[in-house]
This record gives C-alpha cells, structure tokens and sequence, in this order.
C-alpha cells in the first residue's frame, strides 16, 4: 500500500493516478477540502497536525509519500504547522509502521532560506534524515502550471499581470507531471533511499519574465504591471497581520527577490523536460 498525503492536491493527485494507473494500492490522506479522488483509490480523511489521524493514516503502508503544504489553500494551515510539524508528525507514524517516507520539498530549502517554507520544509527533512527509516527527499522548483494561472488570472481585465517584487530571480519553473514523474520514479525506486533528488524545469526566468511569456503566448501587449518591494513591505505591515494567508504572500515574494541567482546543480538534468513555452502553446481546460 502507498499512501500519499496530499494526494488530492495539484501534485498529489497526478501522482495517485500515475500509481493507480500502474496497479498499485493506493490510499489518499487528506482532510476532504482539496480535489477529488479516483475510484478505486482508498480514503483516510485526517490532518498531519493529528498523530491520531496519522496513525489510521499508515495502517498497512510500505511508502508513505509527502505531497502537503501549509502555505496557501482552504482550512487554516501554515508552514511551521503543515510543512514541518505535520511531516515530522507524518515520518514518525510511518516510522511505527516500518515504511519508507519520500518527502516532497521545494528548491531552495535551507535553514536560513529568506522563504519561510524552505525553512520548514529544511526542518522537516533534516528531522527525516536523522530518523532511522528509508527516506528520499524531492526538491521541487516552483510548478509552472500554477504560477502561469496565477498571472493570468491577476491579468484578467487590463491583460498585464501583476508581478509582486522584483521578479528577476531565475526561478526554474518546473510543470507538475514532471514532478510526478520523478515523485513516482523514487517512491518504486527504492535505491534512491537516501538521497535528495533535485526537479528542475529546463529554463531559469524571473517571475517577470513568465510573465512576458504568458503575455506573449495571448497575443497580449505591453508590460506586465508591477507591486514594488516597498508596498509588499507596507502591506505585510498592515493587511498581512490581519490577514496571515495574505501576510505569507507578500513576504514570500518579498523572499523570491532574495534568493539566490545561482544555477541549481540539477539544471543539466532538466534537459526534456516541458518547458514553460510548450506549457503556455498546450491546450489547457477552460478557465
Ligand atoms: N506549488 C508549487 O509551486 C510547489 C513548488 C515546490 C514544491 N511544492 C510542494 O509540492 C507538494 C504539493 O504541492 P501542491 O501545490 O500540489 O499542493 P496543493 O495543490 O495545495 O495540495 C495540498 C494538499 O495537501 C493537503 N493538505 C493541506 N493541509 C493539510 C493538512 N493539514 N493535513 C492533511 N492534508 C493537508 C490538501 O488536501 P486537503 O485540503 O483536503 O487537506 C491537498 O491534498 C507540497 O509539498 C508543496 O510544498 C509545491
């Protein structure tokens, strides 16, 4: 049995359906507010803040997968709660079991990363790292589908999509059936037990210039329109203290601006992969 936590989400469910599509048992833990699930696929609802759930949750598993997050979406949730504390929640009940946990992070991770998720997620895989299960960590770069539906949805009536910060930070979009490709190669690989694997997208570009891209791919003209760092910094100041969610937004893109410019070392592996190009030429679901 593969349970994957998450696997309702954008990435989560993409991977339930590869497995499944491969035969193999799975069974979805999520709290029933994200998606849906395919037939055929076991439910646990529960919340990786619960060491109770979690335990319902491993009952019978031999890979646990760690497809949530606390940054944004429905029900209250936050990094520190989600990405750490409820992924250390999550390897100690696989650890009960004797399963092997493979943790979805984000690129970047570091204990001192400006981006307060790539700390929790930092956090949660050192606490994986020094448990004494078979583990595998994926790094993720930020998946492109998304943050393409992002601009065009701030883009929807002047057609110039708000970039927050700077935007110049080549961030190496990655598309989500890339990642799944790679969360679902190491959760059946059980030699990559051990390592840290590293999935990029093939082309470093700063928000601003998937925004270009995405004006570029609707025929838009233009410039994408701009929230400079200092209203960010005024707006995590005021709103974002009453509203966390919005608070997290605005510090993470203030966070974008600072991370580092450097090439990711799995850059060469990108080659292949979907670019944001052929994202943006692909028919996609009305919207
Ligand atoms: N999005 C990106 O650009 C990006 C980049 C790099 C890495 N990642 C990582 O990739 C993974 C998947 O991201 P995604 O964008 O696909 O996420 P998503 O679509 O927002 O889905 C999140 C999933 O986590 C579940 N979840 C959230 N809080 C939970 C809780 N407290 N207890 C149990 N389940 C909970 C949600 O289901 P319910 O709402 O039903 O609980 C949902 O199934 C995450 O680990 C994320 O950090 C994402």
């Amino acid at each position: 049995m593969i349970v994957v936590a998450g696997g309702t989400g954008r990435l989560g469910s993409t991977v339930v359906q590869r497995l499944r599509q491969q035969d193999h048992e799975v069974r979805v833990f999520s709290r029933g507010m994200t998606g849906e699930v395919p037939p055929g696929v076991d439910v646990v609802h529960g919340d990786v803040r619960s060491a109770v759930d979690l335990e319902r949750a491993v009952a019978g598993a031999a890979v646990v997968i760690s497809a949530v997050q606390g940054f944004a979406g429905p029900g209250r949730g936050d990094p520190r709660s989600v990405d750490r504390q409820g992924n250390l929640n999550l390897v100690r009940a696989a650890g009960r079991v004797g399963a092997d946990v493979v943790l979805v992070s984000v690129t970047h991770a570091a204990p001192d990363s400006p981006l307060e998720i790539a700390r929790e997620k930092y956090a949660a895989e050192q606490g994986l790292r020094d448990s004494p299960i078979g583990w595998t960590v994926v790094r993720s770069a930020a998946f492109a589908e998304l943050w393409i539906e992002l601009l065009e949805q701030t883009a929807r009536r002047s057609h110039r999509p708000l970039v927050f910060g700077r935007g110049q930070t080549p961030l190496w979009w990655v598309s989500v059936e890339d990642v799944a490709t790679e969360v679902v190669r190491v959760t059946l690989d059980r030699s990559t037990r051990g390592r840290t694997v590293d999935v990029v997208g093939p082309e470093g570009l700063g928000l601003e210039g998937l925004a270009r891209r995405v004006m570029v791919a609707h025929g838009w003209t233009g410039s994408p329109r701009r929230v400079p760092p200092a209203l960010l910094h005024l707006g995590a100041a005021t709103i974002g203290r009453a509203v966390p969610t919005v608070g997290r937004q605005l510090r993470a893109a203030l966070a974008m601006d600072a991370l580092s410019a450097e090439d990711p070392a799995a850059a060469h592996a990108a080659a292949g992969r979907r670019s944001v190009d052929e994202l943006l030429a692909a028919p996609r679901p009305a919207g």
